[in-house]
């Protein structure tokens, strides 16, 4: 959708009217505050602008405009949050595709590419998978699952796909780029053959990978093979099957979590369609911050097997780091979710939910983990020393104490010495200056952000002057978005330009804060002065290292001339 419109769209929804339709709002001198909707609240810590339209919560740090707010709040897509707040608003939006020739980007053209693999993988099933079928069907997969899933068939042959893409016009590039053909001497040949094809789609419902599993035995290669990583797809990152059961994960407030492909299909088809699969082994970190939008528990449903096990645990412990609340649904050695609910049914698997161990009881009471305790307290430790919630924290102290029959105060002299001994993002970037010289940094952004001087930091700053990451992180986004960044009104219009909730968290906090009334240039001093300081910090360690080197001689003197140049604009620092 055009920009200009979805700006539009935003101006004519005040942010206040919209927030006020979902949640009960209170003034609070020029804004209003409430309960925040996306983290357990129980004052109102939400604070909502009406000069600034935008909305931040000083608690949980979610923030940002009318649409995005309708986005995560009704858990849709930005284009559905921006739909539906034009027709609040008495606007229509076109259908129907513009007349003029729409320039496709390179990503809409991968979708395309793999929504036509798609098409081509169930049509072969159709025409030529009769035995494939009967594979389906020997497993309990209904022609009906086939259909709703879109599973497919890929030809025993080295270019079936290849031609079929080839025939509709796509170019060698594109092709190359979409990560479903390899190549050797002759050329290029299609991955996937004679197997079972699973379109794995994101979570708007696109799809955006496969995974092909062998027929028989016999075959060569892996019993699955899965598309690399391309442009629209990161392995590890969609969660299979995510697209079709989101809403019921919100709705029912857990989400029951399993490894593969057949496993989902059966959960699923059994009526347990809060489900989804972390294809392959552990869950991952970027698997987890799609869920958390979702729900904050997690019914873990791994192999009974020691493999089984011991993703299961890896994937929690890291889920128990973000914040989640895990239970582990225990199947017998030898069996997965598809193959319990076939042989046992739909009763018997709810009866483990039911029996379902919260992580923390599982982990310290299973003969099946072969962890001695100590090293179990350990590992439980290093995650809770992840964890700034204080009190999400305390919690799970005492659950630990309670569980491992261990003093809580001995837990808390083990978390003391389980603490990292350094943080490598601090190693990575020097930081030699105490923290609240770094308040240049954001008012360089804040300043940026709402007199529109995007230009100008870009002119005279580059990434390596920002220190904290996270203000580095939205300089690069500035940067990186310039041309549709220098273009916008209105500075909460600047969230409509990213779906990374961390940086949408981030510029909210700089577009509620007022200005300060100093001149930014001031600041941009400040930082080239900083910078120039640690500089000059390492070559002097250099010299020291090697006292004779006179290049490192004639670097340190042009610094000092520099800082001394500057040093005159300076307000209020020093050297040293
Ligand atoms: N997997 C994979 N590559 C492999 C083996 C497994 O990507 N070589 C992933 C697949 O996503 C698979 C999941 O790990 O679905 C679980 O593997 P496994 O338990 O071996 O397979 P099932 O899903 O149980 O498949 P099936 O029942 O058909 O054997
Ligand atoms: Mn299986």
């Amino acid at each position: 959708m055009d920009q200009a419109l979805i700006e539009e769209i935003r101006q004519a929804n005040n942010i206040v009217d919209v927030v006020g339709s979902y949640i009960p709002l209170k003034r609070s001198g020029s804004s209003f505050k409430a309960q925040c909707p996306f983290h357990d609240d129980s004052h109102p810590s939400m604070m909502i602008s009406d000069k600034k339209q935008i909305f931040k919560c000083f608690v949980c740090g979610k923030g940002g405009n009318a649409i995005t707010f309708v986005q995560e709040y009704e858990h849709i897509s930005f284009i559905e949050a921006v739909k539906k707040l034009a027709e609040r608003a008495g606007i229509t939006v076109a259908e129907e595709k513009k007349k003029t020739k729409v320039i496709k980007t390179k990503n809409q053209l991968m979708l395309q590419v793999y929504d036509d693999a798609k098409r081509y993988f169930v049509n072969n099933l159709n025409k030529f998978g009769e035995e494939v079928i009967v594979y389906l069907e020997k497993r309990g997969i209904t022609r009906d699952a086939i259909k709703n899933y879109d599973i497919g068939y890929a030809l025993d042959s080295f270019n079936g796909l290849k031609n079929h893409l080839l025939n509709k016009h796509y170019g060698a590039d594109i092709l190359k780029a979409s990560g479903l053909f390899g190549s050797n001497n002759n050329g290029h040949y299609d991955l996937f053959r004679e197997r079972l094809i699973f379109p794995i789609h994101s979570s708007s419902g696109k799809v955006v990978a496969f995974g092909g599993r062998k027929l028989n035995e016999e075959q060569m290669g892996g019993k699955y093979i899965n598309s690399p990583t391309t442009d629209i797809y990161t392995k590890g990152k969609e969660l299979y099957g995510f697209f079709l059961t989101k809403f019921d994960i919100g709705k029912m407030d857990y989400a029951i979590i399993c490894e593969g492909y057949m496993d989902f299909l059966r959960l699923y088809s059994t009526g347990y369609t809060n489900s989804v699969a972390s294809l392959g082994t552990a869950l991952t970190d970027d698997q987890l911050k799609i869920l958390k939008q979702f729900t904050k528990k997690l019914y873990m449903a791994y192999d009974g097997d020691d493999a089984g096990m011991k993703a299961a645990l890896r994937g929690s412990l890291i889920a128990l780091g973000f914040g989640y609340k895990v239970n582990i649904i225990e199947l017998p050695e030898g069996e997965d979710p598809d193959s319990y609910l076939l042989k046992f049914g739909k009763e018997s698997f709810d009866g483990l939910i039911d029996k379902a161990l919260p992580f923390i009881d599982f982990y310290s009471s299973s003969p099946k983990i072969k962890l001695d305790k100590k090293t179990r307290i350990d590992e439980l430790l290093q995650v809770l020393n992840t964890i700034s919630d204080e009190i999400a924290k305390d919690l799970l102290v005492k659950e630990i104490s309670e569980s491992f029959k261990v003093k809580e105060s001995s837990i808390r002299v083990g978390l003391k010495k389980n603490r990292p001994r350094f943080r490598t993002d601090v190693k990575k970037s020097r930081e030699p200056f105490s923290v609240s010289k770094y308040t240049e940094e954001k008012f360089v952004l804040i300043l940026a952000i709402h007199s529109k001087l995007y230009e100008h930091i870009l002119e005279e700053l580059d990434e390596t002057y920002f220190y904290v990451e996270k203000y580095k992180r939205l300089f690069k986004f500035i940067e990186k978005n310039y041309e549709r960044v220098i273009e916008i009104s209105t500075p909460s219009a600047i969230l409509n330009l990213t779906e990374d909730e961390d940086i949408r968290n981030e510029l909210s906090e700089l577009i509620y804060e007022d200005s300060p009334s100093t001149d930014i240039d001031k600041f941009i001093t400040e930082m080239k002065h900083r910078k120039l300081l640690e500089e000059l910090i390492i070559v002097s360690d250099q010299l020291l290292q090697s006292p004779d080197n006179q290049e490192l001689y004639k670097k340190k003197k042009e610094i000092r001339t520099q800082i001394r140049l500057l040093g005159a604009q300076v307000i209020g620092k020093t050297l040293h």
